[in-house]
């Protein structure tokens, strides 16, 4: 074969895509519940939006955007993420205007070149949402608890909750001096990747997942250990929440996320079934970003969840859903004449809303029941001269083989 499909991309196939219709569904009902409103942003913007926003020395930013100059000259990125568009357009509409309190939602695609492996795409698609113009730590909660009710409702019990507070720009740049000294202190025993980290993204060090950092960094000292009083006390209010709520969380000191933008609040979801890429969701709150961007200073929070990982889970658990799309009449037909006739009929049935369908193939009326067979349809009925000419044909419910006659002028109605 000749094209194949880029590395680190997927096609979802039939079979696959009515697993994830039926997933985005459940999604978009949790999103409304929570009464967060659907946005659609471009699939490529500014490189510059991403760069400000995620963060010049970020993994993300420094070595996996999809970044290339377009005809007219402008460096365009594939978006790695979608909370710095979903902010460009609040900030380009002027949606803060409208509201005080901006509650949007998102599903799509999202591009980062990572080395492929299970449960890493290089166009991977997100769930997530963001609620603009507020500080108040229940939408912190508001925001994990949504991931959390959609594996709920999909029957994954399985999953971590994991909460930290990154600080702000009170207390995060003193804590940033006290880590580097004493990460300075250990130097020598860091991974290489760590080291070029010291200086540029110290807090990064502390969830490295290599063992010579794991082992340096064991007495680190952790930033929920040095927050101001607002953030202590936003930190606390969060956990009162998780526990009204009864939401099982543990808190990890260690836990830094990928993006630059996070004050306060940060917050992981974790799942064993996933492997060595474990996060389902991640998020956090981000009050500095709306005013970065080129906005009045805004608060705001997010989160958002892979969903190529969430099918991951819902297959190792057997929980994967089985929608059943299947044709709700095939018509077989017996010659040319009903051929014409069927065609004619099926597209009567379907402006009804009846899912019909038949032989295109000019097959024999046993290979035409051999295929509504497979296409797994409800019923059948079989077209020739004696049903066109007296109007009625056997209706044959193809899960238990019955068959009742009925006027073809009343199947639509039957059916529908
Ligand atoms: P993130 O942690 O970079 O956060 O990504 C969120 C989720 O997207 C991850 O937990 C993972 O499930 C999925 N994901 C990320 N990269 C890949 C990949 N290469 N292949 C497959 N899945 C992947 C964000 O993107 C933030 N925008 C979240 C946020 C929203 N924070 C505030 N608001």
């Amino acid at each position: 074969m000749k094209f194949r499909s880029i590395k680190g991309t997927k096609d979802i196939l039939p079979g696959e895509s009515e697993k994830w219709q039926f997933v985005e569904a459940l999604i978009r009902e949790v999103m409304h519940e929570a009464n967060y409103r659907e946005i659609r942003t471009p699939v490529f913007e500014e490189t510059a939006l991403f760069q400000r926003s995620i963060g010049e020395l970020t993994d993300i930013v420094s070595k996996e955007m999809y970044t290339f100059r377009d005809r007219s000259d402008e460096s365009v990125t594939l978006k790695p993420e979608g909370t710095a568009s979903v902010l460009r357009a609040y900030i380009q509409y002027n949606l803060g205007e409208q509201s005080p309190l901006t509650k949007l939602y998102y599903i799509g695609p999202m591009f980062r070149q990572e080395r492929p492996q299970a449960g890493r795409l290089r166009q991977f698609h997100q769930f997530g949402a963001e609620a603009l113009g507020s500080s108040s730590p229940q939408l912190d909660v508001e925001m994990m608890l949504i991931p959390l009710e959609v594996c709920r409702r999909l029957g994954i019990g399985s999953v971590t909750l994991k909460v930290n507070s990154v600080g702000c720009e009170k207390c995060r740049p003193a804590y940033r001096k006290r880590l580097v000294q004493e990460l300075m202190a250990v130097y020598d025993q860091l991974s290489e990747e760590s080291k070029t980290r010291v200086k540029q993204n110290p807090l990064r060090v502390l969830d490295s997942k290599d063992e010579r950092d794991r082992a340096a960094t064991r007495t680190a000292p952790l930033m929920k250990d040095f927050l101001c009083d607002e953030c202590r006390m936003h930190f606390a209010e969060v956990e009162r929440l998780l526990k009204e709520t009864k939401t099982p969380y543990e808190i990890d000191g260690r836990l830094v996320r990928g993006l630059d933008y996070y004050t306060k609040t940060a917050f992981e979801i974790t799942s064993a079934a996933l492997g060595s890429q474990d996060a389902l969701a991640g998020g956090g709150r981000y009050d500095l970003l709306v005013h970065e961007l080129g906005g009045k200073p805004t608060a705001g929070v997010g989160f958002a969840a892979g969903m190529e990982r969430l099918m991951i889970i819902l297959e190792k658990l057997g929980q994967s859903p089985d929608p059943h799309i299947r044709p709700d009449l095939y018509i077989a037909a017996a010659d040319n004449a009903a051929r014409r006739w069927a065609f004619r009929f099926a597209h009567q049935l379907r402006q009804k809303g009846v899912a019909a369908d038949l032989d295109y193939l000019g097959r024999s009326l046993k290979a035409q029941m051999r295929e509504a067979n497979r296409q797994n349809a409800r019923y059948v009925i079989v077209i020739g001269d004696k049903e066109l000419a007296t109007g009625k044909a056997k209706l044959k419910k193809m899960e238990s083989g019955q068959e009742e006659e009925v006027l073809l002028t009343d199947l639509a109605s039957k059916l529908a």
